[in-house]
C-alpha cells in the first residue's frame, strides 16, 4: 500500500552565512532560484503533497514567482516560518494535513535526488524515522572552549547529515509540540536544535537511523557553495 507522504521545504531563513541581501534560497543558479530544484525533485516523485515554508514577507514573492511560474501543483500550501529552524519546521507541521510520512527538506540543498527520496521512504518505512547524510571524509575533533582539540571521535562512526529527515507523522508532530513546550528550559540550558533527528532524539524513545544520501547534496550555506553548485548543474550524475 502507497503510504501518503508529504514533504515541508524550508525556505525561511535569512541566510546570515552568505552575506547576501537576496536570501539564499533566491538566488539565482543558472537561470533559476536554488528553491527551484528540490521542489522539481519533490514534485517529480511519489510525494503526495507539499508544504513550502517561507518569511512573511516572501509568501506572494514564493507563489507567483515559483510555484505558479514554474507548475509546482503538489505545493498546497505556502506558510510563514520562525525565527529558528525549528519554528519554521513546527509551522510545517501544523500546516500539513494528515499523512503517514513527513519529508523535512532544507531549500538551500537543491542537489536531492529521486533516488535518495526513495531510500529514505523505504528506510523510515522499515525504522519509522531516519535521517539522510554521508559518511565524513575528513576527521572531526570537539574543540573545548579554548579551542584545544578534546575529543576526536572514531571517524568510521562519524556521518554528516544531510535532509531530507522523514519520520512518520504521529512521531515527528509529537516530538515537535514537546519541543515548543519545554523550548524555554532548553534555551536557558543553551541547547541549541539544528536537526529534526535531535527533536527526537531529546523528547522520544525512537531511534533515528542514518540512510545514504550522496556528497553532492550539499547545503548552499556560504559564497563558495555557490561556486560548488555551478559546477554540478548539468553535469551532475544524479543516478544516485
Ligand atoms: N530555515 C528556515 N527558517 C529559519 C532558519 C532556517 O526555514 N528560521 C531554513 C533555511 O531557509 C534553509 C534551512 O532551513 O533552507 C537550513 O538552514 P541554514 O542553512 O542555517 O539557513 P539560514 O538559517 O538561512 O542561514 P544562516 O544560518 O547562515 O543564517
Ligand atoms: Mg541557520
Amino acid at each position: 500500500m502507497k503510504m501518503k507522504c508529504t514533504a515541508i521545504v524550508l525556505a525561511a531563513g535569512k541566510g546570515k552565512r552568505m552575506n547576501s541581501d537576496v536570501p539564499k534560497q533566491y538566488l539565482f543558479l543558472e537561470d533559476k532560484p536554488v528553491l527551484y530544484y528540490s521542489l522539481q525533485v519533490f514534485q517529480d516523485s511519489f510525494i503526495d503533497e507539499i508544504v513550502l515554508v517561507t518569511s512573511e514577507s516572501d509568501v506572494e514573492y514564493c507563489r507567483n514567482k515559483i510555484v505558479e511560474k514554474y507548475g509546482f501543483d503538489k505545493v498546497h500550501s505556502i506558510v510563514a516560518g520562525g525565527k529558528e529552524r525549528y519554528h519554521s519546521v513546527f509551522a510545517g507541521i501544523m500546516a500539513a494535513g494528515e499523512c503517514d510520512y513527513i519529508f523535512i527538506h532544507d531549500g538551500a540543498r537543491p542537489f536531492v535526488t529521486a533516488q535518495i527520496l526513495q531510500r529514505a521512504y523505504e528506510c523510515v518505512i522499515q525504522h519509522g524515522a531516519c535521517v539522510v547524510g554521508m559518511p565524513s571524509k575528513d576527521t572531526v575533533k570537539l574543540a573545548n572552549e579554548d579551542g584545544f582539540a578534546s575529543l576526536t571521535p572514531d571517524r568510521d562512526l562519524v556521518w554528516m547529515i544531510q535532509t531530507p529527515q522523514v519520520f512518520s507523522f504521529s512521531l515527528i508532530k509529537r516530538a515537535y509540540m514537546s519541543l515548543i513546550e519545554e523550548e524555554e528550559a532548553l534555551v536557558s540550558r543553551g541547547i541549541k536544535i539544528t536537526d529534526d533527528a535531535m527533536v527526537v532524539e531529546t523528547f522520544t524513545d525512537k531511534k533515528v537511523k542514518l540512510v545514504e544520501g550522496r556528497y553532492e547534496n550539499i547545503k548552499i550555506t556560504t559564497p563558495e557553495d555557490l561556486k560548488i553548485a555551478v559546477t554540478f548543474l548539468g553535469k551532475d550524475d544524479n543516478s544516485r
